[in-house]
């Protein structure tokens, strides 16, 4: 497993739209176990490929609470087949918005398909933090982050600042 490195907003990679795996292969399954060693380093619970530059339609997660067993989960070519009228809210922060958080109401309940890291195809029911981070993710596969999901004001003031960091970095 390798360690890569995670973009960062403003990157404009975050805005694209992933394509599909056509066949889940070595290289595949390298590209997860390679995610999955970038997501507990950073540390983080959720990360999509296209966070580490590669826009393909998979990511990885782990929602264990500290102290229980490692549970990673690795979903490919993941579609949403139904959602819960009833909403949640939970506080999102991503990886490639450092040190930013802010509460996002997203269905609380959701179905999902999905091929796991052997290729087999999957259905499973997600709620509470599972289901909140599923759609975080599924969202990066589309090119969307959690900033969409709030108030235009504060979503500007976000971008103004990672725009000036990164401005600042170029500088050196
Ligand atoms: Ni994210």
């Amino acid at each position: 497993m390798t360690k890569r490195d995670i973009i960062i907003l403003p990157d404009p990679r975050l805005r694209l739209v992933s394509e599909p795996v056509a066949t889940v292969d070595a290289e595949v399954r390298q590209l997860a176990d390679d995610m999955l060693e970038t997501m507990y380093e950073a540390p983080g619970i959720g990360l999509a490929a296209i966070q580490i530059g590669v826009p393909k339609r998979m990511l990885v997660l782990d929602v264990a609470r500290e102290g229980e067993e490692p549970d990673p989960l690795v979903v490919i070519n993941p579609k949403v087949v139904w959602e819960s009228p009833e909403l949640s809210a939970y506080q999102e922060g991503c990886l490639s918005i450092p040190d930013y958080y802010e509460d996002v109401e997203r269905p609380q309940r959701i179905g999902l398909r999905f091929l796991d890291r052997e290729g087999a195809a999957r259905e499973i029911e997600a709620d509470g933090l599972l289901a909140t981070c599923l759609q975080h993710e599924i969202d990066h596969l589309n090119g969307v982050l959690f900033i969409d999901h709030i108030s235009r004001l504060k979503r500007d003031r976000v971008m103004k600042k990672f725009q000036k960091q990164a401005r600042f970095a170029e500088k050196g």
